[in-house]
């Protein structure tokens, strides 16, 4: 059984195209669920790839304590994490290791960039923004700039070598970060870090695959959905999968009950469900 959506009864719901996160107020329970999107459309869902999902993120946020805080609490559940809720930086800071070639192939590039976008709204596509757009409008100062640049380009060469370690197919192509302020004013990563929905990998342990398969059937994000085949599903299951036993070390056990009801009942023995 594929995990759709949930319905808690808790804080405020947020529903992002991946995520259900219930904001309380110091914290946000993040349920990572099956679905899947490409395109900034949600597609289906995909087996276990929010357990896949949640897990890797957690894995990350533990072994970059030493380059930055980050919003992690706990992990009650497979598919969620409790985080503390921050100020967030209204920014998606993308690191590229790699750019693509004319005929799609992937280049090296001797120094990783970084390219910040907007964030923006629901059914809007982000956009680049510039440092001095950035530092213009009040949104970073200077210094603020500087120091995220320079803790993403950390993030990113510490998660590309660790990936290359594992084989150069796992090798992380490019990903996106998100910073907020904490309560003391310090920087802290939230969001997600280094996974298959927010990075590439040099053997396609991603979307990429899928966003080839629809590009292939005519479908870029407008007009009728295809219907993804199972194959294709269990395909892009697989390669998340292989992402994860290479990266945690471990063979990927996916959770029998891949219920909502799993979900409660781990957060009501966290003491955050009544
Ligand atoms: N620790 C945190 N404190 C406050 N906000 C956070 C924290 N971590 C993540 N967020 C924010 O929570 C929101 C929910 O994230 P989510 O990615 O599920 O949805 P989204 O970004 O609105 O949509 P999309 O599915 O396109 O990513 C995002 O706006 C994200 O920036
Ligand atoms: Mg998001």
């Amino acid at each position: 059984m594929n995990l759709e959506k949930t319905n808690l009864d808790i804080g405020k719901k947020h529903e992002g195209k991946v995520r259900d996160s219930y904001f309380l107020e110091d914290k946000i329970i993040m349920i990572t669920t099956d679905r899947i999107s490409a395109f900034d459309v949600v597609l289906g869902t995909i087996p276990c790839k929010g357990q896949i999902l949640n897990q890797l993120s957690a894995f990350w946020f533990g072994e970059t304590e030493h380059i930055i805080q980050n919003h992690l609490i706990e992990v009650p559940d497979p598919n969620t994490l409790v985080v503390k809720r921050c100020n967030p930086i209204p920014l998606e800071i993308i690191v590229r290791g790699h750019i693509r070639r004319p005929d799609n192939s992937w280049k090296e590039i001797e120094t990783p960039i970084v390219t910040p976008t907007t964030k923006a709204a629901k059914g809007f596509h982000d956009q680049p923004i510039t440092k001095e757009e950035i530092i213009g409008t009040g949104v970073l100062t200077e210094k603020e700039y500087e120091e995220i640049k320079y803790k993403a380009l950390e993030l990113f060469n510490f998660g590309k070598n660790l990936t290359l370690s594992k084989g150069e197919e796992f090798t992380l192509l490019d990903t996106k970060y998100e910073f907020a302020r904490g309560a003391d004013g310090k920087l802290v990563l939230i969001d997600e870090i280094h996974t298959p929905d927010s990075s590439r990998t040099k053997g396609q342990y991603d979307k990429e695959f899928l966003r080839t398969w629809l590009k292939e059937r005519g479908y870029s994000g407008n007009g009728a959905i295809p219907e993804i085949p199972e194959d294709v599903k269990s395909e892009l299951f697989s390669r998340y999968a292989r992402f994860y036993e290479a990266v945690i070390g471990t063979k990927f056990v996916p959770e029998k009950d891949n219920s909502e009801k799993r979900i409660k009942r781990n957060l009501r023995n966290a003491g955050y469900l009544r």
